[in-house]
């Protein structure tokens, strides 16, 4: 039997923050949600989520997850009175116990699997994972003794100077015998430097204690301030451009852009600098991003350009060019070899093969035909100030530069819209409509 428990009722007092710190993002997935996603996979029997400081916030990040039982720790005395609150979720309760530290989130499932089978293999009481880090400052420092046994664990803050040289580190992600555990977290006294309960001190009150070091020390770095949290942002995105980089993506200027982990991309794909991936994207081969673009959840298929310009929820089809400076806002549709140009804005709507909207524009709520040439300025007129209502424009037609479209409003196929025109009524196909009121000419006097 197999139970996680992931510690997350700290403040976080270091990161100077009203959010709570395992709520604090790294390329887009908050340090809990990787701290869980990296236990998806050992099949566990139970998920336990150790909440305290803004419970209610943190469970309220979770809610996607059927799994999670809480348990609430107040006060917070420490890593190790957190773990005595599990008394009654796990009593009775025979087999392993994993804990994670909810701001260490870099790690890796197979890391996890290795402990694991580590620990089993060794009939450990407890199995940690340590590192060798060249600036051990701030964590644990793992003693050991002459057969290679875990001695204790010393805090940062315990610790002699001598002591402090050491550079073997706690990661603060531990295998326990629950059983074992259960016997000694009564123990726990709080007489050190932080009048805290240490869950590290459980270490030395354990039969047989032994540390698993990780090949690589970012895997286990523990988030305590903001300068950390950009030393993990800075990581995850050098290893993923270094990744796309490999599969044929270019960066111009890799430093000013980011990736999140869960885009993917074709060959040929050409990233300009400050251009921004954001959620789940698919860029295919050839598309040339930026430089300045945002691109969130949105599909691009081949050869698209989009040159300073915000794309969020949505697909754009091959040879298609975008911006610059465009704004294509969710549950659009943008069909191959269209265009669409300077300063238009897209909401919600699909625009057909070949369709151009090349200037000042706003089209909203609209479905809009092949080869349609919307002229500059031209607007959908959506909202009547309760509800918003559909343009409908059909293929081939044309509206003349500053139309008002005013929705709900159909225009059929080989419309042409004469420049000024507002337009309230459906208009049948093969027409030429112009509203506009005659100029008047006259000699001035003077
Ligand atoms: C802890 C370890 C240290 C290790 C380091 C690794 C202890 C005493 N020290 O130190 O040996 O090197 O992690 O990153 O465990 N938390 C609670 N309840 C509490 C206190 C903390 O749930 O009462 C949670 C925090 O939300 C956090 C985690 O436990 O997710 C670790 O707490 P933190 O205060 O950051 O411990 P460190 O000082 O980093
Ligand atoms: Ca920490």
């Amino acid at each position: 039997m197999l139970a996680i428990a992931i510690l997350a009722a700290g403040k976080g007092t270091r990161m100077k923050s009203d959010l709570p710190k395992v709520l604090h993002s790294l390329a887009g997935k908050s340090l809990i949600d990787r701290v869980l996603s990296c236990t998806q996979r050992l099949n566990p029997n139970r998920r336990l989520i150790v909440v305290g400081h803004q419970a209610n916030v943190v469970k309220d990040s979770l809610k996607n997850y059927q799994d999670l039982d809480f348990v609430l720790q107040q006060p917070q005395n420490g890593t190790g009175h957190a773990i005595q609150q599990l008394g009654t979720q796990l009593k009775g309760f025979k087999g392993e116990l994993l804990v994670l530290n909810g701001d260490v989130p870099l790690l890796k499932e197979e890391t996890l699997n290795s402990l694991l089978k580590f620990h089993k293999k060794s009939n450990a009481s407890v199995t940690f994972l340590s590192a060798s880090l060249e600036s051990p400052t701030g964590y644990g420092r793992v003693i050991t003794n002459e057969s290679g046994l875990v001695s204790e664990i010393i805090e940062e803050r315990d610790c002699t100077n001598e002591q402090r040289k050491n550079k073997l580190i706690n990661a603060g992600i531990y295998c326990f015998n629950w059983q074992q555990l259960s016997d000694v977290l009564n123990l726990l006294s709080s007489k050190n430097s932080q009048n805290e309960l240490y869950l590290t001190d459980t270490i030395k009150l354990l039969k047989k204690a032994l540390h698993f070091e990780v090949d690589d020390p970012f895997e286990v770095k523990g988030i305590n301030d903001r300068y950390q949290l950009s030393e993990c942002e800075q990581h995850i995105q050098e290893t993923l451009k270094s990744f796309w980089m490999s599969k044929g993506v270019s960066f111009i200027d890799p430093i000013s852009c980011s990736l999140s982990e869960d885009s993917d991309f074709g060959t040929d794909v050409i990233i300009e600098p400050q251009t921004h991936l954001r959620g789940k994207c698919n860029i295919g081969n050839g598309c040339r991003l930026g430089p300045g673009s945002v691109i969130t959840n949105s599909t691009l298929e081949k050869n698209v350009l989009a040159i300073h310009s915000f794309i969020n929820e949505a697909t754009i089809g091959n040879n298609t060019s975008i911006g610059p400076f465009a704004h294509i806002r969710p549950e659009s549709s943008i069909s191959e070899n269209s265009k669409i140009g300077n300063f238009v804005e897209i909401k919600k709507s699909f625009i057909g093969e070949g369709t151009k909207i090349n200037h000042l524009s706003y089209v909203g709520d609209s479905t809009l035909g092949k080869n349609i040439n919307v002229g500059a300025g031209t607007i959908t007129a959506n909202f009547d100030g309760k509800n918003k209502h559909r343009t409908i424009i059909d293929d081939y037609s044309k509206t003349g530069a500053n139309s008002v479209l005013v929705a709900p409003i159909k225009i059929g196929s080989h419309v042409t819209i004469g420049a000024g025109s507002t337009i309230s009524k459906d208009i049948p196909d093969q027409s030429l409509v112009v509203e506009r009121s005659k100029a008047i000419i006259r000699k001035k006097n003077n």
